[in-house]
């Protein structure tokens, strides 16, 4: 019996429990793994409030890094005793241990210790899909501005940094002086606190009337429309997320008026639904990290029993950088 995080119904940080669970042989295509510490991603929130609909009974988390213990019929990229980390569904990664599918999970160089890959697998092959392959027509040149909201969350320090590895001149957003000085000390060329500051403006200011080329909205509801208006001819609103809500429906029409703009809505999971395409993202994430060139800060750890507490934090915007969930 090992222990994992289960809810049995939809609702606030309080119907996270802790069960005893029975964590039993891979089957074909499958490993278990024995994890060494657990990643928190906003998407947890989401599946535990019910915003993102999901069957019940559910044990909850989606990154993790840790040791292969068994190997199952057909995994040939692993064996048993590799370090490995991953970015996966399904859920369930808050546990001791778990069997899962082999094919998002990539072993960890000797480099990167568990922790940094527990708290850097969703996160990074966040930043990886969106800075690198969510591009506008004719794609991004170093010396572009971007915005990216929340930059000094978990994503969001990732992205800065490696927005200046490439070039790119990040415009982050953040909801506190501290947190935009973060953002600012981790690559962002301009920082907004969109909660005392009309973002709008100030990128407009920025960028001498222009507008930036690409948005990379995970705040959604309240950072929409604005969001919108920030954006060149031909930009492209990039939503991958909805931390102060789910957006509005809005008609299509609304994108020409604002000069032929470009709207998409990406998740990670359809870019890492082959082991091909995972390990290609990864390679690249691994190779930033390994470099030193973007730095994974872990800004909060929390113990297994804690994970109430974990939540709490991570939704009343209390956390930069990445959190862990220590076993
Ligand atoms: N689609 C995908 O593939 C994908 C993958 C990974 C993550 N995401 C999304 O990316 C975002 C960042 O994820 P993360 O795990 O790194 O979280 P995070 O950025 O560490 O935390 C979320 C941040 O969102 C901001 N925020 C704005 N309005 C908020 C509100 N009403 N309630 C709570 N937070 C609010 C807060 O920063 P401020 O205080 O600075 O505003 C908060 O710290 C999330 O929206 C997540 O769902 C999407």
């Amino acid at each position: 019996m090992t222990r994992a995080v289960r809810i049995d119904s939809n609702g606030g940080p309080e119907v996270l429990k802790i069960v005893d669970v029975q964590v039993g042989d891979p089957g074909p295509g499958q490993i278990r793994i024995r994890h060494k510490a657990v990643g928190l991603n906003f998407i947890d929130v989401y599946q535990r409030s019910g915003l993102y609909q999901l069957p019940l009974p559910l044990q909850l988390g989606m990154e993790a890094s840790g040791i292969v213990e068994a190997v199952g019929a057909g995994v040939t990229h692993l064996q048993v005793g590799d370090r490995a980390a991953y970015a996966s569904q399904p859920p369930g990664s808050y546990s001791d241990a778990r069997v899962m599918p082999a094919t998002c999970v990539c072993k960890l160089p000797d480099a990167i210790d568990f922790d940094t890959g527990a708290a850097m697998m969703l996160k990074g092959l966040t930043a990886q899909y969106l800075l690198r392959k969510t591009l506008p027509q004719g794609g991004l040149q170093a010396g572009d501005h971007v915005l990216f909201h929340a930059a000094a969350g978990g994503v969001g320090l990732i992205a800065c940094q490696w927005a200046k590895v490439l070039g790119y001149r990040l415009i982050g957003t953040a909801g506190s002086d501290e947190k935009c000085a973060l953002a600012k000390a981790h690559g962002a060329e301009h920082v907004i606190n969109y909660n005392s500051e009309d973002f709008e403006a100030r990128v407009k200011e920025i960028t001498g009337g222009k507008g930036v080329k690409v948005v990379y909205d995970s705040v959604g509801k309240d950072t929409w429309d604005k969001s919108l208006n920030c954006l060149s001819p031909f930009g492209l609103m990039a939503s991958f997320g909805n931390a102060s809500g789910a957006v509005a429906p809005f008609a299509p029409g609304i994108l020409g008026a604002k000069g032929s703009i470009y709207v998409t809505r990406q998740t990670l999971f359809t870019h890492i639904a082959s082991r091909e395409s995972t390990q290609a993202m990864a390679d690249e994430l691994f190779a930033v990290v390994s470099s030193g060139k973007v730095k994974i800060r872990i800004d909060q750890r929390f113990a297994l029993e804690q994970v109430q507490d974990a939540h709490r934090a991570l939704e009343a915007r209390k956390t930069t950088g990445c959190t862990i969930l220590t076993l």
